[in-house]
């Protein structure tokens, strides 16, 4: 179905029931997945209700302030032991039978225990099934099913360089984000359409024409849906031999401060020290700044304007519920946290302008896909194949212009995922010495 010496992908992977139940088993079960973000469980007891793949999980901080993902399912009959979306317990009490769970996940209350269990339930062994791996990376928390899955950094690779910058604080410091709020909301499209978009798909621009004539960005610049940070600098496109893929901007060392929430002038003022601090604490590295990205497969990001982490949870072959998770600094003063999150929301989420155009393509593409004929017609990523400047990029190399590069990548993974390649494979160990040798 990825016929990447072409560059064309078949249609079924988008609208196919049997190739979305193998994505689910083949895939979603043994990459490691965003799970939700530390800041929103920062006491004992709290939870946040998350997904993976096609399965809820509860993220939760245990009385001892250790962090669990686990499957949110009894183990007795299987209903749902956390029925809300996050708060506060200490205990996961199951509606169904009242079996209830510390925030460790052990089985601990069994109605009737002596009467009608003992000696036959070992309740060690019937705690709440948790993931195989857990990752806190600055505070991003992330999970895999799989007790092989490699350390979460060997698996980030050098995407790494890219998704710092939009978890680290405006100023540069590591980590110290938080989550203001997560947008949640169904939409008909395979989840795939949107992971890609966010690859680096800078060339459906003209999707987004009415809201840069709006003007909708942070300074009110008409023709401009974002401040345009990155106009006097590189863009790069690169897709890592992970599945990772991204664009962002490269600019000189003396490029100044864009001007920013100018009518606020206290939120104006915070990113205008915090674009100099950054540079003095970064020095080189500030001068990458992250547009967007999908760490693979399913976790896209905006590095800057706006500023988040969304997941594209597969609900169906043709159905993707959206998360959005909003983030600012953390120690930011109150009003940074309310002028940005009002832009965020004009911008992305159900109600933003920015991605209701996205939706749009996706869920049209995903209609128009599903036919019979249609079908027999793949599609088209051959993008900047054949120039002479962008031919020959491979996994880790960096394009300077726009590129099919990234998506090509992306399904170069995919399928090996599902044809069930072992983890050298999916992590491209036998593309990273190759790189070496040409560096
Ligand atoms: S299903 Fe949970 S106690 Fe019976
Ligand atoms: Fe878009």
């Amino acid at each position: 179905m990825i016929n990447l010496a072409a560059g064309t992908v078949d249609r079924e992977i988008f609208t196919s029931p049997d190739v979305h139940r193998q994505e689910l088993e083949k895939l979603f079960t043994r990459s490691w997945l965003f799970v939700g973000h530390e800041s929103q469980i920062p006491k004992p007891g709290d939870f946040f209700v998350s997904r993976m793949g096609d399965g809820p999980v509860i993220l939760c901080r245990d009385d001892r302030g250790g962090i669990h993902v686990f499957l949110n399912s009894c183990r007795h009959r299987g209903m749902k032991v956390c029925r809300y979306e996050h708060g506060n317990t200490a205990l996961f009490v199951c509606p169904y039978h009242s079996w209830s769970y510390t925030t460790d996940g052990k089985l601990q209350g069994v109605p009737q225990y002596r009467t009608l269990y003992a000696g036959t339930l070992n309740r060690d062994e019937w705690g709440l099934v948790e993931v195989a791996r857990m990752a806190n990376y600055k505070g991003t928390i992330w999970a895999s099913w799989d007790p092989e899955a490699p350390d979460f950094l060997n698996w980030l690779g050098d995407a790494v360089d890219h998704f710092d910058h939009v978890i680290d604080c405006r100023d540069g410091r590591p980590g110290g984000a938080e989550v203001i709020g997560v947008h949640k909301w169904v939409f008909p499209s395979n989840w795939k359409f949107a992971a890609e978009n966010f690859l680096g798909d800078s060339y459906h621009n003209p999707s987004h024409r009415s809201v840069d004539m709006v003007g909708m960005s942070a300074s009110a610049q008409a023709g401009q849906r974002r401040d345009n940070e990155y106009a006097k600098g590189q863009r790069v496109w690169v897709g890592y031999p992970q599945g990772h893929g991204m664009t962002s901007g490269y600019v000189p060392d003396d490029v100044e401060y864009t001007p920013t929430y100018q009518q606020y002038p206290e939120v104006d003022e915070y990113f205008r020290h915090c674009f100099y601090e950054r540079k003095r604490r970064l020095g080189e590295r500030a001068n990458l700044l992250p547009l967007v990205g999908t760490i693979f497969p399913n976790a896209s990001y905006h590095g800057r304007q706006p500023r988040g982490i969304c997941v594209w949870h597969p609900h169906g072959p043709t159905e993707t519920e959206a998360w959005r998770f909003f983030l600012v600094d953390a120690d930011a003063p109150a009003a940074v946290k309310d002028v940005p999150r009002r832009y965020y929301m004009r911008y992305s989420g159900p109600a933003g302008m920015t991605e209701q155009d996205d939706m749009e393509n996706w869920l049209y593409a995903t209609a128009a896909s599903k036919g019979t004929i249609a079908k027999r017609y793949p599609l088209n990523y051959q993008m900047s194949m054949k120039l002479p400047n962008a031919t020959h990029l491979g996994p880790g190399e960096v394009a300077t212009q726009m590129t099919d590069q990234t998506p090509r990548n992306f399904y170069r993974v995919w399928q090996r995922y599902m044809s069930g390649d072992n983890w050298d494979s999916l992590l491209g160990r036998d593309i990273q010495p190759m790189l070496r040798a040409a560096e």
